[in-house]
């Protein structure tokens, strides 16, 4: 595996890689990375070569209060483990090249950013777009691959590359989950004692709603109802959303139909943790995904 930093690197490797008609693959990543990273590199790997995995904690979709400062950076072994796993590039870009004196220019997809995360977090889904967006750029990927974990981080990059006509296809691959449920996340490092266990109340709510979409429920306010009172029920747990969207839209549905997502977000403890469940109408009846 070759460690690249520059972009100008990077985008010489990319190209020649391209002119040599080989399909490049990358996973966009901001390290401390876990098998969560890992499993969209085996996605990607199933019909990519290269894979290339960027590694850039991009200060841009931080918030002035939030955790860029202390986000886990583990460079080192995480690129001992994407060199075990046989990928062929690692993208690792300085903060000064990405955002050089004078960047003035950002990528914003409106309305899609604006709710639920966006909401929670001004500004992040700007930053997100941007980076992916030079990112793209820089790799020139036929695909590059997005975790459902943020599932409306990935439905707004596959907004971009349509709006701005970017040939990289989207693929969106499942969330991988702890034994007991967590959704893996850098972010779960934060997590101690009482608190990790408490996290595992936002995979909980989601399975209960799944068992009781399987029994037929489909009235969303039922739904989120339940789903909130499980969340409740754990005292260190402060929820910020739980709704239930139109897949595409990301719009509040009332009754289930076609796909749809059930977002969660909450604080435990001091940590802020998202996850959710994708609901799809299978003739008459649903079923969710967790
Ligand atoms: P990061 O949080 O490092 O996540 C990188 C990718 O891994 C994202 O597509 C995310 O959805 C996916 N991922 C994280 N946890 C996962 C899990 N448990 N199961 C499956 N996939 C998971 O998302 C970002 O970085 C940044 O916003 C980025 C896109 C790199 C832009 O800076």
């Amino acid at each position: 595996m070759e460690t690249i930093h520059t972009i100008s690197g990077m985008k010489q490797v990319s190209r020649e890689a391209r002119a040599k008609g080989r399909v490049v693959g990358l996973i966009p990543t901001m390290g401390a990375l876990h098998e969560g990273h890992f499993s969209l590199v085996r996605e990607a790997q199933r019909r990519c070569s290269p894979v290339v995995v960027s590694i850039f904690v991009n200060p841009a979709q931080f918030g002035p209060s939030e955790d860029f400062q202390k986000y886990p950076r583990s460079l080192e072994s995480d690129r001992a483990a994407l060199e075990a796993l046989g990928v062929d590039y690692l993208f690792a870009p300085a903060p000064e090249e990405m955002y050089p004196a004078g960047f003035c220019t950002s990528v914003v997809v409106e309305g899609l950013s604006d709710r639920l995360e966006g909401r929670s977090r001004q500004g992040h889904f700007r930053g997100v777009a941007t980076v992916v967006a030079k990112l793209f750029e820089m790799v020139g990927p036929s695909f590059a691959y997005f975790g459902r974990k943020d599932a409306q981080q990935a439905r707004i990059i596959r907004q971009m590359t349509r709006d701005l006509d970017i040939e990289t296809q989207i693929v969106t691959c499942p969330i991988v989950r702890e034994s007991d449920g967590l959704a893996l996340s850098s972010r779960n490092l934060y997590l101690a004692g009482d608190d990790r266990r408490a996290a595992t109340a936002l995979y909980r709510s989601l399975e209960s709603l799944e068992r009781q979409v399987a029994a037929g429920e489909s009235d969303v306010a039922r739904l989120l109802a339940a789903a909130r009172g499980v969340l409740s029920a754990e005292p260190r747990v402060k929820i910020d959303y739980a709704e239930i969207v139109d897949a595409d839209t990301l719009e509040p549905v009332m009754s289930l139909r076609g796909s749809c997502l059930v977002l969660l977000a909450a604080t435990v403890g001091s940590t802020r943790l998202i996850d959710n469940a994708l609901v799809e109408q299978e003739g008459d009846s649903f079923r969710a995904t967790v």
